[in-house]
């Protein structure tokens, strides 16, 4: 594949963009936080909620393509991508293009109440690129817990079956319903009792299937009683784990069986990140429903619950959103799904590739620390030794300019944009590999 361009923009998007090409990235001018980034810390921690969890000390203030710089002036290489959202690249020219057109001609006009022309476009595009043969219809929304607590209650209403299955370890979002399926940390789930009933939790993997099969069903509810299993391909808050290659076949095979719906979880690990559209297809599975959010919008709010048509068998007024499939967010939809086609698919799977070679190699390098390094396109996992060197490797990684985040119990993640080029790749390697140095050396002083 050739090497990724700059992308080329129109003048008035090139004069709202910002970052200052010129310079290196990265390029930390000052101490981290910067004096700037510290007063305003001041601010944000004597007005907004204390329950966001902040990963550490950024005040970012501008985006372009891979390069975050914040209110100091630093430019950091984002590997992060707001959580693996910004699957184009912080602003790309088409995607702000497509915004700017759209926000100029309609801002908003309820979907739930008219026929919006854009909804229907991106319904259709999902349907043409789902992992689902047979023809499906789509709900759009705002979040990725809001796709799952659709699929909830579609699966519900369709099968008139109430219970659920989801994976310790998994993360499907913090709403009511998405938090009792979440079962990745405890502390998501504290202070919040009762939280939905029916919801049964199994390990990932292979052993969760066996435990399904032989404790749940045999022992505390019948097969016949479930409507759904929840499932990510590939576990992204829980640490970037892939799941063994018969895991998801089998999966499929044991909900045909018990005629129980399989849910695709691809709020993370879909649009094009993993190379192909959907993680799922890597095993050549088909689910009956398949969720999506995050990087589908480039960084505007969308949600999309996508379901074989057959299911569809709720009435008008069962399921609604005021805001949900708002015409802006679908023209960023749009233009996002044009460009993960067009060229930054292929490009998930060659950077991908990239990364894990470059960092295969410091399992034996540091072995003190590095248990293991995994993942598939650009979501790249390494995994250490404690909770303690995973937040220690994280700040080293940001003092030196590269953002990348915490997950599971001691996981680094990667998930850059899809349009990372060689070279960006190169220097996240580099940085990474410094950290990850820097660290072990700290470690081994310490012992
Ligand atoms: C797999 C998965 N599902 C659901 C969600 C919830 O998405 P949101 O934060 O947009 O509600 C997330 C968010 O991290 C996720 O990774």
């Amino acid at each position: 594949m050739t090497e990724l361009a700059r992308p080329t923009a129109k003048a008035s998007v090139v004069e709202a963009g910002p970052t200052n090409q010129a310079r290196p990235v990265p390029d930390i001018v000052t101490e981290l936080p910067g004096p700037r980034a510290r007063e305003h810390i001041a601010i944000d921690e004597r007005y907004v909620t204390p329950s966001l969890p902040r990963a550490y000390k950024i005040v970012p203030v501008r985006g372009d393509g891979v390069v975050i710089e914040d209110i100091d002036g630093n430019r950091f290489l984002d590997f992060a991508a707001g959580i693996a959202v910004n699957s184009t690249g912080h602003a790309h020219p088409d995607v702000v293009a497509a915004i700017t057109e759209q926000a100029a001609s309609l801002l908003h006009c309820a979907s739930s109440d008219y026929y919006l022309p854009v909804y229907a476009e991106v319904a259709r595009e999902l349907d043409r690129i789902a992992p689902i043969d047979t023809p499906t219809r789509t709900f759009l929304c705002n979040s990725g817990a809001e796709a799952v607590e659709a699929a909830m209650k579609l699966a519900r209403h369709h099968t008139g079956r109430q219970n659920l299955v989801a994976f310790l370890g998994a993360f499907h979002g913090r709403t009511y319903g998405a938090m009792t399926l979440t079962g990745s940390k405890a502390k998501y789930h504290a202070h919040y009792s009762p939280l939905l009933p029916g919801v049964y939790h199994v390990p990932y993997g292979n052993a969760g299937l066996d435990e399904l099969e032989q404790r749940v069903f045999r022992r505390l509810m019948p097969a016949s009683e479930f409507a759904a299993v929840f499932v990510e391909p590939i576990q992204g808050e829980g640490g970037y784990v892939v799941p063994e290659p018969d895991f998801l076949p089998r999966l499929r095979d044991l909900c045909d069986r018990h005629g129980i719906l399989l849910v695709d979880d691809e709020i993370q690990s879909g649009m094009g990140r993993t190379g192909r559209w959907w993680a799922i297809q890597h095993w050549d599975v088909q689910p009956d429903i398949v969720l999506a959010a995050k990087g589908i919008a480039s960084g505007l709010p969308l949600g999309a619950m996508v379901a074989r048509s057959e299911l569809m068998t709720w009435p008008a007024g069962a399921h609604g959103s005021t805001f949900g499939g708002n015409p802006v967010s679908c023209a960023a939809a749009l233009a996002t799904i044009r460009l993960i086609e067009g060229v930054f698919m292929a490009n998930a799977a060659e950077r991908g590739a990239q990364l894990l070679d470059g960092m295969r190699p410091l399992v034996r390098r540091h072995e003190r620390i590095v248990r293991d390094v995994r993942g598939l396109g650009l979501m790249i996992g390494v995994e250490f030794d404690s909770a303690a060197t995973a937040d220690a490797v994280q700040e080293a990684c940001f003092q030196r300019g590269l953002l990348v985040l915490t997950a599971g119990e001691n996981v680094v993640r990667m998930s850059p944009a899809l349009s990372l080029t060689r070279e960006e790749a190169t220097i996240g390697l580099d940085l990474f590999g410094q950290a990850v140095a820097a660290v072990d050396r700290e470690v081994q002083a310490a012992d």
